[in-house]
């Protein structure tokens, strides 16, 4: 673009539309000559006498560029900037002082002025002056075109990721909405299951019908076999009249059982048969009711270990795992992390009121080495705690909570440390990797072998070279 506007002939914009000009200054010869020099190179001009008069303009001219003089009768330049500005008008303004007057002309610049032009002025002057507002003006449209394209290839419906396990977690909906399978949603405390469960619903034809979740371990086990399927009148005590139950709430749309994995046996032996035949029948009916529910279950729970203690029905967990998607903890995704900080920032600024512009690098850094046991909903209650107490307008580390603060990564610490010795500094990194292996494969020496690419013998020597002895 900036190689292009040189050989631009005259009268021609970089724009494709025609651009618009408001021109304000009390001087009617002034006007004469900005009217005919700007129409003359292309632009669309209006001009008004006073401050006044441009604000009852703009609305209806809808300038691109407002030039103003900063010294008028009444209402000035720099009031207008700001009424511009107050009104969230996002016109370009440049303002005009004469000599003399700089420091007016600076103070609009410190307003939110983009440019200003000393008078008197040559016409060249002037056309340079709006021809390089024009270049910044679309720069910025493009780079916000490129953040707004950014966002929404790391956005899918309201979950946002960028790291490449979550991104196939978003092909993987995309691919089975539309089926009425069983969706098993595993994985740890605040990692999204609830966000995956939603997405799957709106993605499927059934988004116009009804989203609706139970968690089962937050209901006593008598009421919620009644919760689900309904009762009839008089079917126990409490049952006053009859009442539908939350399969016949969710007809046509999606019943998210969320920690599936408290539900009673009794229980999972019903849920069981209405899978199969999709009917139910409420508590103390006779006969059975036809619904079309699409079954999603999410667990923080390992399932296959539920069902080896005798807590879960094989049958049920097979019915249920067709198709697993296991959300993956917020510490083994981090790319994440600037996105979601980013994202809760924007959202509490606006429900908050707070103005907050960013972090600074401790605090940035802690919150990258942290490793999230709560997730994204400990990352985000940690946003909005830190909000909350920040000062400034930029978050410290001194607004993160004690235990974020404490948690340093060992690498980086044994980096900081300036320990030049290859050999000490590898053994750190050696334990942290062993560490991890070990976390991953939940304590399984072969496995974590394998992934380390060590022995068998030699990882076994090294955890108790190590003293690693809490995993
Ligand atoms: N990828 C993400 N993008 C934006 N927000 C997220 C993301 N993941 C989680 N959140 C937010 O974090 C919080 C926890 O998410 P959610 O309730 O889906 O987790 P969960 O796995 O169901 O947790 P639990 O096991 O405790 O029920 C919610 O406020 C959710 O909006
Ligand atoms: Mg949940």
């Amino acid at each position: 673009m900036r190689n292009q506007l040189l050989v631009l002939a005259p009268g021609t914009s970089i724009f494709c539309t025609v651009r618009r000009i408001l021109v304000v200054d009390d001087e009617e010869n002034l006007r004469l000559v900005l009217r005919t020099l700007l129409r003359r190179n292309g632009y669309e001009v209006e001009t008004a006498a006073s401050g006044e008069d441009a604000l009852g303009l703009v609305d209806s001219f809808g300038p691109d560029f407002v030039i103003t003089d900063v010294r008028m009768p009444k209402m000035g330049g720099l009031d207008l900037l700001a009424t511009l500005k107050a009104k969230g008008n996002d016109a370009t303004v440049i303002v005009m002082s004469a000599y003399g007057n700089t420091d007016l002309a600076l103070e609009a610049m410190k307003g939110g002025a983009y440019d200003y032009i000393q008078k008197p002025f040559k016409p060249d002057e002037v056309v340079l002056t709006l021809r390089k507002a024009e270049e910044r003006e679309l720069l910025r449209r493009e780079n916000r075109a490129l953040r707004e394209e950014i966002r929404k290839e790391h956005r899918f419906e309201d979950i946002l990721a960028k790291s490449p396990n979550m991104q196939a977690i978003f092909r993987t909906i995309a691919k089975i909405a539309e089926y009425k399978t069983t969706v098993l949603v595993t994985g740890e405390s605040g990692s999204g299951k609830e966000l995956v469960a939603r997405a799957i619903h709106r993605r499927s034809s059934r988004r116009g019908g009804p989203f609706v979740p139970i968690n089962c371990g937050a209901i006593p086990e008598n009421l919620l076999e009644s919760e689900l399927f309904g009762h009839k009148k008089g079917a126990f005590t409490d049952a006053i009249s009859d009442r539908r139950g939350l399969f016949e709430e969710a007809d046509g749309g999606t019943l998210f059982l969320d920690e599936i994995g408290e539900l009673p046996l009794a229980l999972q032996v019903k849920l069981l048969r209405v899978l199969e035949d999709e009917k139910i029948r409420r508590l103390g009916e006779a006969r059975d009711i036809q619904v079309d529910v699409r079954i999603i279950t999410a667990t923080h729970r390992d399932l296959t270990a539920e069902t080896k203690a005798g807590r879960f029905r094989e049958d049920l967990y097979y019915r249920l795992n067709v198709l697993p998607i296991h959300v993956p903890p917020l510490r083994d995704r981090r790319e994440d992390i600037p996105l979601l900080i980013e994202h809760f920032i924007t959202r509490n600024n606006a429900r908050l009121g707070t103005n907050i512009r960013g972090m600074d690098s401790e605090c940035r850094r802690l919150l990258y080495e942290y490793s999230w046991p709560g997730n994204v909903r400990e990352l985000e209650n940690t946003i909005e705690r830190a909000m909350v107490l920040a000062e400034g307008d930029q978050l410290v580390a001194a607004d993160l909570a004690e235990r974020i603060r404490e948690a340093r990564d060992p690498v980086q610490m044994q980096l900081a440390s300036g320990e030049l010795s290859v050999k000490k500094t590898m053994r750190v990194i050696e334990e942290l990797l062993i560490r991890r292996a070990l976390q991953k494969t939940k304590g399984n020496r072969t496995r974590a072998a394998e992934v380390l690419e060590i022995s068998h013998r030699a990882l076994l020597y090294k955890i108790k070279d190590y003293q690693i002895t809490d995993l």
